[in-house]
């Protein structure tokens, strides 16, 4: 059985979705979920899931603290799933090729720094984009540039806001995440 950990900065749509369809299977499962920020609704979601959450602070992140966390909750792979800050070097030494990050746009557009959410959707419109879609890649210590596993695309409509866009995204997000997740955990 291999233990995800999940990390959310916000909502955890994501990564109740993500629980969800690990919860009755035999290879992986959901174990933790950890965030950064102590307002984030991904606590309550985890409190009704009845699944173990952690808040960090951005020091604790930095100095190496997580990591030791992580290996004694024996955690073998880490979904970065709305998260905020960037992984140190420390993290991903540790967990070489076993962090991944979904990107709600396809990368190389739209990534980098502050590109998070729906500043990612308003710029996509604002440029009158054709297309959007998610992006599904290995963690590196550069945002948004670790190698690419999985793209998926949607279509952007001339009349399409910003929230329709959003709402076109996570659907994409929530059919093809976990899989996508099942393959790279698959030996
Ligand atoms: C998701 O759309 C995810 O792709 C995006 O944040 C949203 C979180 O939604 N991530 C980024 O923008 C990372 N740069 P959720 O909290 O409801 O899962």
């Amino acid at each position: 059985m291999k233990n995800i950990a999940i990390f959310a900065s916000g909502s955890g749509s994501n990564a109740e979705n993500i629980f969800n369809y690990f919860e009755n299977k035999a290879d992986a499962g959901v174990v933790l979920m950890l965030t950064n920020n102590a307002d984030a609704f991904v606590l309550e979601r985890a409190k009704k899931l009845a699944i173990e959450s952690v808040v960090f602070s951005s020091e604790q992140l930095k100095s190496g603290e997580l990591v030791s966390l992580l290996k004694n909750k024996s955690i073998d792979f880490i979904v970065l799933a709305g998260f905020l800050l960037k992984i140190p070097e420390n993290l991903i030494a540790a967990f070489p090729n076993k962090i991944i990050n979904i990107h709600p746009a396809l990368l190389p557009k739209y990534g980098g720094k502050g590109m998070y959410g729906d500043a990612v959707h308003k710029a996509v419109v604002a440029n009158k984009e054709k297309e959007s879609g998610i992006t599904i890649h290995y963690v590196n210590e550069h945002y948004d540039e670790g190698a690419i596993i999985f793209q998926a695309k949607c279509t952007v409509s001339e009349t399409d806001t910003y929230e329709d866009v959003a709402h076109k995204i996570h659907q994409l997000e929530y059919e093809h995440f976990p899989r996508v997740i099942e393959r790279v955990l698959a030996p």
